[in-house]
């Protein structure tokens, strides 16, 4: 499949068959995750497979009972990764700036590169694939992962063959709500796009980001990680 074509029949499958990757294919996908871009080409992410049944049994318990993790035949936790880095600064006697919000934002960026490329090739090569929001249990996921400080898991992807039907692609806002020429445009236009997704989209919107909300319960134990793990922000 084409890159256009991939990006246009996307759909997140949470329903996978335990079939396993073969080695060169996970390879392909690995291989995508290491082009990404960052940067000064700081290359400050990194991916843990994760194919062990106990290792994704308890992934699975963590990020919210999601059973889909555990059939999948692949899991890969996309971190920011700083400690290679500091360990190379080390390594040469060069002293570092006190990490923190900057260097948290490019390795942000810098790791969903990598997971939007690794999913671009999984699925052209016939795979389908589901983002898991590790983002929001960062350090029980780093923990169980063994993951030294100054790396930081941002997401999950799993990777394998459907079990059953494809589920139907799932619509956008009209490209006016996230696309302005030379500017932003019109808030209230935007929005009013937004609204037109699907029916009652706002109102599931509402629910996500209510005080109190999935969203908004992720807050204090993602601060308290990042803090952890070394990152002043
Ligand atoms: C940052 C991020 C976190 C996500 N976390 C989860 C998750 O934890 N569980 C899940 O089933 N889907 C998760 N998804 C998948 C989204 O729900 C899905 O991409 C979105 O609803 C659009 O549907 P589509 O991928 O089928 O087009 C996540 C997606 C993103 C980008």
């Amino acid at each position: 499949m084409g890159c256009l074509e991939v990006v246009e029949t996307h759909r997140s499958v949470r329903s996978f068959s335990r079939e396993p990757i073969p080695d060169e294919d996970l390879n392909k996908i690995l291989r995508a995750a290491q082009r990404h871009v960052s940067p000064w080409n700081l290359q400050p992410i990194h991916v843990t497979v994760v194919r062990d049944e106990g290792l994704k049994s308890k992934l699975a318990e963590i990020l919210w009972g999601q059973e889909q993790i555990k059939d999948a035949p692949v899991f890969l936790v996309f971190s920011i990764d700083y400690a290679k880095v500091l360990r190379a600064l080390e390594k040469i006697g060069a002293e570092s700036k006190v990490l923190g919000l900057a260097d948290l934002v490019q390795g942000f960026i810098s790791a969903s590169v990598a997971l939007g490329w690794s999913i671009l090739v999984a699925e052209s090569l016939g795979y389908v694939v589901n983002i898991i929001a590790a983002y929001g249990r960062p350090c029980a996921v780093a923990d169980t992962l063994n993951l030294p400080k100054y790396v930081v898991p941002i997401a999950g992807l799993l990777v394998g063959k459907p079990a059953g039907e494809l589920p139907p692609v799932t619509p956008r806002a009209p490209i006016g709500a996230s696309v302005g020429l030379d500017g932003y445009g019109s808030v209230d236009e935007k929005s009013e796009y937004y609204a037109k997704t699907v029916e009652g989209f706002v109102d599931k919107v509402a629910r996500v980001l209510r005080p109190g909300g999935p969203v908004d319960r992720m807050e204090k134990e993602i601060r308290e990680c990042y803090e952890a793990r070394g990152f002043k922000i």
